[in-house]
């Protein structure tokens, strides 16, 4: 299989911001490979010779056939055999093939932003050699037809911002090399299945939908570099078993859902971690020590909780830190070094708590009855000792199946 080439996703305008909370916003950003492979830019043209044209033909006119509304007339442009110049697909030369044999495959479908009607068709798995798939901001409703398992090659998927309804869409778990999975801004509901965290995802989104019940003990077992949680129902606590985290993750967005409990040990576990937001819950007791381990985090927001206890120095003290938002929580005070945070330029914002002598807090009666006050959240299990910095690496050798990259049908 040497030289043989993947085809890979087109180039987009707007670019990763990847230490914002940005990422909860509409999708559409684009290509996610994390130095896993590159892009490069795709010209359509034609394919005479492409002995799969006419699966591509069918699948792509079956699915024209299901589209109900085409505002922008994207839709204008399939018709014919070729394939290749239809608006939003993207072609590029079969892979495996020699060059004097060479033909054009569809390698791609761009369609963000065509504010197109419909649902996707069962015939799209005849697209055999699809990289990557971006709907981004149309109307597309229904769910991923179980055929998409067959799309040996497809490695991103991008459904944000559509009328996708009904449970996690479980086909998607069974397509072979998928790294990115976009399902922002729809309408799933129910509960998220255990596989999803086991499969080997860079980039899982998920905010804004209507997925509940409890965030699957298997988390911490991802690889993602960026999970988001965000906007959903999620209840429960957060898993505490971080024994087989990876230290890659560098965005957690769980804000505002419906997580109760601890803010576990385990956190200390997430040495990469850039972005933590966990605010907009129901988050109590006091703070883990172990926060002292994210010597990357840039960006800290457990804002909106009921978390209590001082606001420790080892948290103010983060080396990393641009912006620490604590405020809306029932903190009774912090260290010198947290009011020392504002010399070094750092965004701190404690109002809505209970620190005498500040401003912005709560009216004391508030401060009286602290929910959740009694929780000790020391006694929260963690499945190994916490040491921060140097058992890192030993941990990721022991736990981590090395990443190798999918070997191509
Ligand atoms: C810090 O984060 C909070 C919460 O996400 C946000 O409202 C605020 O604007 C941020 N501050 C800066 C300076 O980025």
């Amino acid at each position: 299989m040497q030289g043989l080439r993947l085809p890979l996703a087109v180039v987009f305008l707007q670019v990763f911001t990847p230490k914002s909370s940005a990422f909860v916003g509409t999708g559409g950003a684009g290509v996610w490979f994390n130095g896993r492979g590159g892009s490069t830019t795709q010209t359509p043209s034609s394919n005479p010779q492409d002995p799969n044209s006419n699966r591509e033909y069918t699948a792509l006119q079956a699915w024209r056939s299901a589209m109900t509304e085409d505002p922008y007339g994207i839709l204008a442009s399939w018709f014919g055999p070729d394939v290749c110049s239809y608006r939003g697909v993207f072609c590029s030369d079969a892979p495996g093939v020699p060059i004097f044999a060479s033909f054009r495959v569809v390698s791609g479908i761009d369609l963000n932003h065509a504010y197109l009607k419909g649902s996707l068709v069962k015939e799209l798995a005849l697209l055999d050699h699809l990289s990557f798939l971006h709907l981004n901001s149309n109307r597309f409703s229904g769910t991923v037809p179980d055929s998409f398992r067959e799309l040996h090659y497809l490695s991103e998927l991008d459904l944000s911002n559509n009328r996708f309804s009904g449970p996690f869409p479980t086909s998607t778990l069974l397509i072979p090399n998928l790294i990115y999975l976009d399902l922002r801004f729809n309408s799933f509901s129910g509960e998220v299945p255990d596989e999803l965290f086991v499969k080997d995802l860079d980039a899982i989104f998920l905010n804004n939908n209507q997925f509940g019940g409890q965030i699957p003990m298997t988390l911490w077992a991802s690889p993602a570099s960026v999970i988001t949680l965000a906007n959903n129902q999620f209840s429960g606590s957060i898993p505490f078993n971080f024994g087989y985290m990876s230290s890659r993750i560098r965005e957690v967005l769980f804000l505002n859902n419906k997580l109760t409990g601890c803010i576990p040990e385990g956190v200390g576990y997430l040495t990469d971690v850039e972005v933590l937001d966990l605010s907009f819950n129901s988050l109590a007791g006091h703070l883990p020590s172990t926060l002292s381990c994210l010597s990357e985090v840039e960006v800290l927001n457990i804002a909106h909780n009921q978390l209590s206890g001082e606001l420790p120095e080892l948290v103010c003290d983060l080396r990393s830190l641009a912006n620490l938002t604590v405020s809306y929580n029932f903190f009774s005070g912090f260290s010198l070094d947290c009011a020392r945070l504002f010399f070094r330029n750092v965004w701190f914002d404690f109002s809505g708590n209970c620190i005498p002598g500040s401003d912005m807090q709560r009216p004391p009666p508030e401060c009286m009855g602290i929910p959740g006050g009694g929780l000790s959240c020391l006694r929260i299990p963690s499945t190994r000792p916490l040491a921060c910095a140097g058992s890192m690496g030993q941990r990721d050798g022991m736990n981590r199946v090395p990443y190798t990259f999918p070997s191509l049908p």
